[in-house]
């Protein structure tokens, strides 16, 4: 059977991700990969979840297994607000919504707010997931720059100037795939930006907490007055992906109808995660989690560097993450990423995210990539180093 002719227009721009496509090859246990985006796995706090989870079935089961409220378990909710107060204003307008992850938050706004050929600006790279929920609502997606502190003002500015922009999506700290945070001067610029322009915000955070250097920076929304950021925050990266819980701050009739969305989407997230996760907030000592995940990221993020200083040839640059889980290599024009990364899995077993993943365009030719440090052990990680050190001596004749 034919099935092309099925498929909408909105599908038709989706192309498989190629990290997934990464994966598929990483499921080689050989492989060393530094190109998935997870935490830790021995940061999971397994016990803890395994005796919470058992008691909420016991004592809660009825509540846990039933459907719940679109916007979210009103104790998460609660215990999200406390973590996110500082940065909005819950007793006047802001509100929250918990989402299945961070990714379908960021889906129900793209829904929301773009229509077929709106414009969008995302940080040039950005994150994938992200800019695929703005391929299927048919956004027109405009890259900015990244510099070594966040998107390039002038040439957002320009940007705004030439076409009305809705939406301008961001990553400020720990930018994924970057790992570069923006400064307070560039936020601030960035609202200013927004408000003279009118466009919205999507500030995207699910990396703020893992900072191990440097000073923290307000976010984007503890600036705004207006209601123009619109939130997303995330515990997969401090808790687990595989729990799926995210949540939006917003405010007003897009709020609302945001809600709706989700309904129609997923109904609401599920009960016993949101329960589990709640515990977790109430009853774990989250500071001294996070405190140690910061602590071992930090470690390998620094000793990522060494390696890369020790094997990779001079002609080779990369950022300098203050925390978050990603650093950004940049190496000379002549080296197509794209084709160095299944050059690497295959020959050395060693697999890495070419930036064409994180372009507006993916079929863009582009000379850097990503390394993630947070998954494999020191060892492995000196292991593919090196590996991606020798071929790049290799190309770049170093
Ligand atoms: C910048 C960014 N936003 C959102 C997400 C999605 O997170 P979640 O697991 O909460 O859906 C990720 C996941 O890697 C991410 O890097």
């Amino acid at each position: 059977m034919e099935f092309e002719k099925y498929i909408t227009k909105r599908a038709k721009p989706l192309k498989a991700s190629g990290i997934r496509e990464m994966f598929k090859l990483m499921a080689d246990p050989a492989v060393i990969s530094l190109a998935g985006g997870s935490p830790d796995p021995e940061l999971f706090p397994t016990d803890f979840l395994a005796e919470i989870s058992a008691e909420i079935l016991k004592n809660n089961g009825k509540k846990a297994l039933a459907y719940g409220t679109t916007d979210g378990y009103a104790p998460l909710k609660e215990e999200l607000k406390k973590r996110t107060e500082n940065i909005s204003s819950f007793d006047k307008e802001d509100k929250i919504i918990i989402t299945t992850g961070a990714q379908q938050a960021i889906d129900l706004v793209a829904r929301a707010v773009v229509e077929d050929d709106d414009l969008v600006v995302v940080e040039s790279p950005s994150f994938v997931g992200t800019l695929n929920s703005l391929r299927s609502v048919r956004a027109n997606l405009i890259g900015v720059t990244m510099e070594s502190d966040g998107m390039d003002m002038s040439e957002l500015e320009s940007v705004l100037k030439g076409g009305k922009v809705k939406l301008i999506y961001t990553i400020p700290n720990f930018q994924n795939p970057t790992g570069i945070t923006m400064s307070l001067e560039k936020r601030e610029k960035l609202l200013e930006l927004a408000t003279k322009y009118d466009c919205l915000i999507l500030e995207d955070n699910p990396y703020g907490d893992l900072r191990f250097a440097g000073t923290p920076v307000p976010t984007i929304k503890s600036l705004d007055k207006e209601g123009r950021v619109l939130y997303v925050g995330s515990l997969s990266k401090i808790l687990s992906p595989g729990l799926r819980i995210g949540y939006l701050v917003c405010r007003g009739e897009l709020c609302d109808k945001i809600e709706i969305i989700k309904q129609v989407n997923d109904v609401h997230t599920p009960c016993l995660t949101q329960m589990i996760a709640t515990e977790f907030l109430k009853r774990y000592d989250v500071a001294a989690h996070i405190k140690k995940a910061c602590e071992v990221y930090g470690r390998k993020c620094r000793f990522m560097m060494e390696c890369m200083e020790k094997y990779f040839p001079k002609s080779v640059t990369w950022t300098k993450p203050e925390g978050g889980l990603f650093i950004l290599v940049y190496c000379p024009e002549s080296i197509d990423a794209a084709k160095l990364s299944m050059e690497a899995v295959q020959k050395y077993k060693v697999a890495f995210v070419p930036s064409n993943n994180f372009a507006t365009n993916i079929d863009e030719k582009t000379s850097s990539f990503r390394l993630n440090y947070s998954t494999m052990s020191e060892e492995k990680i000196e292991e593919g180093i090196k590996a991606v050190g020798t071929l790049l001596k290799e190309k770049l004749g170093e």
